[in-house]
């Protein structure tokens, strides 16, 4: 294995004691109290404690300190946040395999961590995979996915050694199965699209009929690429795979797919006297971005399922499976925090106008799917009342909204810190060049210590790779 050991290094301030790290019960929905409304820090990294002048502490360091010694915008990821979400998977899907999916967010520390913890990864790349390989992430332990896989995904898949890979279209049956070296056999799953609606957004829904991904129920094509399957002797089916979407809050959506997943297993029991060992259900467990919202409890969406599952297989005389999950939000989302500088403030007479130094190259999410999230001023103490005011950002698109409708207090100025929690998933993953400003860097927080995990793009980075004239 080889690991990239970076250097720790020493914080400068004594680091305050957490909130509540040993009981705060998470992910779980968000309290709320009837007096008082939400708690403003139930969504943050249960390491947050409020230290004077407004400033934050996440784990151990105040937030005004990191953005002194790393610049803005700059990504925080308190580690014994990721962990402890990690350890609340293991435990409430105790005889399951939970995989990270890496898609929400990646980086060596990241997969180390995920490792330590136990968990696997699910990838949908070439790039993901060979991250996690050369840092020592087992690569038994990876569940290869892609609509469109190419040519490189599937060789490095092989040549690494993925556990499993998922088929998501009957085209790629035969190719990967050309693929694998003779001799050998590569355990497959098919992704089901089980017809089911669930999801945030239009756009992370992924459990209806009749978009990229997957293989209907309803249609028989899963039942089609099953058959296909089974005819290539260098390939092992081991199961049934399903996503149904992301940011999804209820557990009603699961036991659906359980029950037509199940139905499925039977149906192939019954056709090709083959019992499948294994049931994957893929992420999607919503989180809170605002004090109030619900996140999806997974201790009982654990108990739910299990419960769902045994008595399926129990009626259709079929041996339970076993369960996969590959949450990537829920682990990575809430256990981080971006921090930004205000460049300018603009009062229309109608909006007022926050425009910070990050936007939509850092955060695309709001622009692509609504999403709404609760910054905050930190490391100034305001005596002026809050007022709403759209957060936006540094880009040349009108469209480069942070923020709509928050309250800030009314004297918000250039050169404030603003700190957005809930942002450690589906960020910097999907931070883009534009305006070729950068992508800002990720710094690792835990027990009052502070280390730089990707370090910022610089103009040099962008120069270098601008090889023509
Ligand atoms: C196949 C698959 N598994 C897991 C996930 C993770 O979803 P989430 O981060 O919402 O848990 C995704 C997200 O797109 C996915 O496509």
């Amino acid at each position: 294995m080889t690991h990239t050991t970076l250097p720790r290094t020493t914080r400068t301030t004594t680091p305050p004691a957490p909130r509540t790290t040993e009981t705060r019960p998470s992910p779980a929905p968000s309290a709320a109290t009837p007096d008082q409304g939400p708690d403003p820090l139930d969504i943050w990294p249960a390491s947050t404690v409020p230290l004077p002048d407004e400033d934050l502490a996440v784990g151990g360091v105040p937030l005004t300190e990191l953005a002194e010694r790393f610049g803005t915008p700059a990504y925080v990821l308190d580690e014994d946040e990721v962990r402890r979400r990690c350890r609340t998977y293991l435990r409430a899907f105790p005889d399951a395999d939970v995989y990270y999916a890496a898609k929400a967010f990646l980086c060596r520390a990241m997969a180390h961590w995920v490792a330590e913890e136990g968990l696997g990864l699910d990838v949908c790349s070439a790039g993901e995979l060979e991250l996690a390989v050369t840092t020592g992430f087992p690569p038994e332990r990876i569940v290869l996915h892609g609509n469109a896989k190419s040519p490189a995904d599937l060789q490095a898949a092989l040549r690494l050694g993925v556990g499993r890979i998922v088929i998501d279209s009957t085209s790629e049956i035969a190719r990967i199965a050309a693929a694998v070296p003779a001799g050998s056999r590569q355990k497959v799953l098919i992704r089901v699209v089980p017809g089911i609606a669930a999801g945030g957004h239009a756009k992370i829904r992924t459990g209806t009929d009749d978009q990229k991904f997957g293989l209907s129920l309803a249609d028989g094509s899963a039942q089609h690429a099953i058959t296909r399957v089974l005819g290539q002797p260098r390939l092992e089916l081991v199961g049934l795979h399903c996503h149904l979407g992301s940011q999804i809050t209820a557990v009603k959506p699961y036991l659906s797919a359980v029950r037509r997943l199940v139905g499925l297993l039977a149906r192939v029991h019954e056709q090709h006297g083959i019992t499948l060992p294994e049931l994957d259900l893929g992420g999607g467990h919503g989180v809170a971005y605002r004090p109030g919202e619900p996140a999806l409890d997974i201790t009982g969406l654990a108990g739910k399922i299990r419960a769902e599952l045994a008595g399926g297989c129990a009626a259709a005389g079929l041996p339970v499976p076993r369960l996969a999950v590959e949450p990537g939000r829920a682990i990575a989302g809430p256990s981080g925090v971006v921090l930004y500088r205000v460049l300018s403030v603009k009062r229309t007479g109608v909006h007022t106008f926050v425009a910070v130094d990050g936007g939509m190259s850092d955060n695309p999410r709001p622009a692509l799917y609504g999403v709404r999230y609760a910054p905050r001023l930190v490391g100034r103490h305001s005596t002026v009342a809050t007022e709403p005011v759209t957060v936006v950002g540094r880009h040349c698109e009108a469209g480069d909204i942070l923020a709509s409708d928050v309250q800030l207090p009314g004297d918000i100025r250039p050169g404030d810190l603003i700190a957005v929690p809930v942002a450690g998933a589906y960020h910097l993953s999907m931070a883009s060049g534009y305006n070729l400003v950068g992508r800002p860097p990720v710094v690792a927080v835990t027990s009052g210590h502070a280390r730089l995990l990707v370090r910022r793009e610089s103009l040099a980075d962008i120069q270098e790779r601008d090889i023509g004239l």
